[in-house]
């Protein structure tokens, strides 16, 4: 493991930082160490493949007051979820989010597999989705690489290969990054990390808990990171 970024500091920045965004638990039940529903971490990761959090939000609160669960989704009738996600836009994600849920309630009992393996089989799931899945609902230590991540990782480990060669370089340095204890949580933080202070124009070094190890702060290059290859 590199002796520099510590996922233990990130995850007490996290306890005290988390965004409070209605698929996660809230600081009480996560201190306790209770995991989200599996139904609802699927269902955010769907939405937020290509939607921002905040487009998200709201979409996210309508699907489960009207379907709280994975069998009631299953359940809807095909024109009613694509009416309520009218809007999001990427309408094969709704279609294959009604194909998964009926596999999962039909097939699988109403449970989602536990597994990065197991989740890639379903409908709309990704090797992405499948890892942030693994981690958040079920705690596996799962890679969860997104630009947030490729972002994070460039910056501390001071990457200049441009994207996309630099790709597995940054998902081989978050593979080694990522913790045995609270891997979800972990994964959620780096997200939050890159959404809130290590962004891509003017990062807010001076209060992220990654700052001394930081390679590329340092190095007074840390929005300059990661460089993208001219097209
Ligand atoms: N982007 C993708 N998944 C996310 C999550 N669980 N929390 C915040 N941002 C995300």
């Amino acid at each position: 493991r590199d002796a520099g970024a510590d996922p233990s500091e990130l995850l007490a920045w996290y306890d005290r930082h988390a965004r409070d965004l209605p698929w996660r638990t809230g600081p009480a039940a996560r201190a306790a160490g209770e995991r989200p529903d599996p139904y609802r971490v699927w269902l955010s990761e769907i939405m937020l493949q290509q939607t921002t959090v905040a487009a998200a939000r709201d979409y996210f609160r309508a699907f489960t007051e009207r379907w709280p669960s994975v069998e009631d989704l299953a359940a809807a009738e095909d024109a009613e979820v694509m009416a309520a996600w009218a809007g999001l836009g990427y309408y094969a994600r709704a279609r294959n989010l009604l194909k998964c849920a009926r596999v999962v309630a039909g097939e699988l009992g109403g449970r989602f597999p536990e597994t990065v393996e197991g989740l890639k089989a379903l409908p709309g799931i990704g090797p992405y989705t499948a890892g942030a899945i693994a981690a958040i609902a079920y705690d596996e230590p799962a890679t969860v690489v997104d630009g947030n991540v490729e972002r994070v990782m460039a910056r501390v480990h001071s990457v200049g290969l441009p994207l996309p060669q630099a790709k597995g370089e940054l998902t081989a340095l978050a593979a080694a990054l990522t913790p045995e204890h609270r891997p979800g949580d972990y994964a959620q933080a780096v997200m939050d990390l890159g959404a809130t202070i290590c962004t891509p124009r003017s990062p807010a070094c001076g209060i992220c808990p990654w700052r001394e190890p930081c390679r590329a702060r340092s190095e007074g290059i840390a929005a300059d990171l990661p460089r993208k290859a001219p097209k």
